[in-house]
């Protein structure tokens, strides 16, 4: 691709086209979700989420030591892949003036007013190859992205190739897979009452019946979707797998959180990001439409699974969250 081909002017219709009634984009089949101002917003909670997780900075690991460190005499740079809206790229150029902060992603839905050491560009990362220059980046930043990616290891490997030694590998994604009351619902049972067994807890934990099957169900129709478009689903939980398999890096760090989606929390700062979790999946439920209509699922179906999965979340009898799974490593 040219950089004719991807520039973006005033009118930017030619990136997008319209699936089911949303708007997405154009670069690439595979990502399924749309692009479009309800998404916008989504990915604004999403981000907010992951602050409040992250004690109000936008990163884990030594991020500022790497971009502020004296004495270093390149141009330090970012990278964020999947920026979505931008929001992340925005504020780590607002926090670190000298460094360049570019973002990347399949549509152009980034804001057009930004930092002057902040910028965007398309490109379609699902290439074994990607068009940047080898041992470039200081940071690079890929986040709840890997459902646009059909093979994860072959893109760490380039994300990799691209990292500068002493860089640092951000790795964050969610699990796609309904979590109730903390525990994983890993067993789609064929029987709707049968009992489902936590894959984490060892005792049979809930009853499928009686739990959150309507928003079970969703879940496991998008993960479906997801496989035939080539995704491997199990992503998030082997994030410290993939990055180890490469042996580029020499400090790898693991981390998982649970993240609560509604208004059931005790904790203060737990309450706000279900609030904003809440926000969130709102908006992803209908955004799921246009995918399991495209997988041929009649529109019957798909609205009875939206709004079951909906009822499930509004009114919960098992309260929902989702885990994420946070990797931050170290190229040797
Ligand atoms: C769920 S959003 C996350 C946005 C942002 N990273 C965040 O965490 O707030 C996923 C983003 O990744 C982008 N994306 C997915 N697959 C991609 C690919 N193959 N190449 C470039 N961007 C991709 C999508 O267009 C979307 O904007």
């Amino acid at each position: 691709m040219s950089d004719d081909d991807t520039f973006v002017g005033d009118d930017d219709s030619e990136f997008f086209t319209v699936l089911q009634g949303r708007r997405r984009n154009v670069l690439n089949d595979r990502y399924m979700l749309p692009a479009d101002e309800d998404e916008i917003r989504r990915y604004s909670y999403h981000h907010r989420i992951l602050q409040f997780i992250f004690g109000g900075r936008n990163y884990v690991g030594p991020v500022k030591e790497v971009l502020t460190y004296p004495g270093v005499k390149h141009k330090r740079r970012v990278l964020d892949v999947g920026t979505g809206g931008g929001l992340w790229a925005i504020e780590m150029a607002d926090e670190f003036p000298r460094v360049e902060v570019t973002g990347v992603d399949l549509a152009p839905i980034q804001p057009r007013e930004v930092p002057p050491n902040c910028s965007f560009e398309l490109c379609d990362l699902d290439h074994p190859s990607l068009p940047y220059t080898t041992l470039n980046y200081d940071v690079i930043h890929a986040r709840s992205m890997h459902t646009g990616i059909g093979n994860y290891q072959q893109f760490v490997k380039e994300l990799t190739r691209m990292l500068r030694p002493g860089g640092i590998l951000i790795l964050i994604e969610p699990d796609s897979q309904p979590v109730v009351d903390g525990h994983l619902l890993g067993i789609p049972p064929h029987d709707p009452c049968s009992t489902v067994t936590s894959t984490l807890g060892k005792r049979p934990h809930t009853s499928y019946a009686s739990g959150a099957p309507g928003w079970f169900a969703l879940w496991e129709a998008y993960r479906t979707c997801l496989q035939r478009k080539g995704i491997d689903v199990n992503v998030p939980s082997h994030l410290g797998a993939i990055i180890r398999q490469t042996g580029a890096y020499d400090h790898i760090r693991v981390q998982e959180a649970t993240i609560p989606i509604g208004f059931w929390p005790k904790d203060v700062t737990l309450l706000t990001i279900g609030q904003l979790a809440w926000m969130e999946y709102d908006h992803l439920l209908p955004a799921m439409r246009p995918m399991l209509l495209e997988a041929g699922i009649p529109e019957w179906k798909v609205k009875v699974l939206i709004e079951d999965a909906h009822r499930d979340m509004y009114e919960p009898v098992m309260p929902p969250s989702v885990r994420m799974h946070v990797v931050h490593a170290i190229k040797k």
